[in-house]
Parts: structure tokens; sequence; C-alpha cells
């Protein structure tokens, strides 16, 4: 091997050494962040699916917020992501009943679209979604907020 060739592999072997801690936790400050601001935008959602009376309105809101739901997952929650956050840690404990949670929020939002295309009556399923789907996922998974 050339001398060159050596430098690099000494080059890289530092960079490994520097330590796969200190990548990851900014990349969750990254991921937080930007799951943060997807639940955000649910709850922005949630509020147009609330104050939408047309039949066309309310689908168009409750698909917005199924595709929105849709994205909870292991890539906006990446296991032991936790800190500096709201997510409790029991989220990768009881990795398969959030997953649920997450998936029976988008159902219900498919419900609610589905019915107001057909022309079926929206107004219980939208009043009970806020608890059935977001309340149901944070209740059990989610920590109070922090008073700063
Ligand atoms: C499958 C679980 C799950 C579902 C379903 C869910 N959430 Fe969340 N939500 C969370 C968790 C966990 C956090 C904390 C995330 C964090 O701090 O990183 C959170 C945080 C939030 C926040 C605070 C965001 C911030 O400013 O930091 C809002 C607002 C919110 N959710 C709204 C909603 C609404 C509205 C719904 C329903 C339409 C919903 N969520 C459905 C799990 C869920």
């Amino acid at each position: 091997m050339s001398r060159v060739r050596w430098l690099w592999v000494l080059i890289a072997g530092t960079f490994l050494m520097a330590g796969p801690s200190a990548v990851s936790a900014a990349q969750f400050d990254k991921v937080i962040e930007g799951r943060q601001q997807l639940m955000k935008d649910i709850g922005q959602a949630g509020k147009g699916l609330r104050s939408a009376t047309a039949p066309a309105s309310v689908a168009a809101s409750a698909d917005e917020l199924a595709e929105a739901l849709a994205k909870i997952n292991a890539d906006t929650f990446p296991k032991g992501s936790a800190d500096g956050s709201r997510a409790k840690p029991e989220i990768w404990e009881q990795w398969d009943e959030f997953a649920a949670k997450a998936k029976n929020a988008v159902t219900l939002a498919q419900d609610i679209a589905a019915k107001a295309r057909a022309g079926e009556s929206t107004a219980e399923l939208v009043k009970s979604f806020g608890k059935n789907a977001c309340g149901s996922c944070h209740r059990p998974f989610r920590k109070p907020k922090q008073k700063s």
C-alpha cells in the first residue's frame, strides 16, 4: 500500500473513533424537531377538519390528516429518540402498541373521508376524533408539557 493510502486509512479511522454517539445525538435533534413540526401540522389539519362544513372540505381535511398521521413511524420515531422531547421511552418498549395507535388514527381519518364522500354524517366521528385518534396515543406515550 502506498503512503497516501495509509494516510487515508488513518484519517478514516480517526473519524470512526470520533464517536457514533455524538453523531446520533445530533441526528435525533433533527428528527425530533421534524416530528414535532409534523405534530404541529397534524394539529393544524385537525383544526381544519373541525371547522370544515362542506362534505368536500371535510373529506379533504381528513385526507390530509391521514397522510400526515401515516408519517408517525420508525423514521420519525427512531429507537431511543426520547431525550429532549416529550416522547416517552415506552414507545420503543411497546412499539407494536404505539404503531397500532398510529395506524388506528390513520384508519379513523380515512373513515371520516370515506363517509364524507359517501354523503354520510361525520359529525360524531369528527367530535370523537381528538380523543380516539390523538388522545389514545398521547395518554400512554407522550410526556406532560415541560414547564420552562
Ligand atoms: C401514535 C401516537 C400519536 C398519535 C396518533 C398522535 N400523536 Fe401527537 N404526539 C405524539 C408524541 C409521542 C408526541 C411528542 C413528540 C415529541 O416531543 O417529540 C406528540 C406531540 C404532539 C404535539 C406537540 C408538538 C410540539 O409542539 O412539540 C401536538 C400539537 C400533537 N402531538 C398533536 C396531535 C394531534 C392533533 C393528533 C391527532 C390528530 C396527534 N397528535 C396524534 C404521539 C402521537
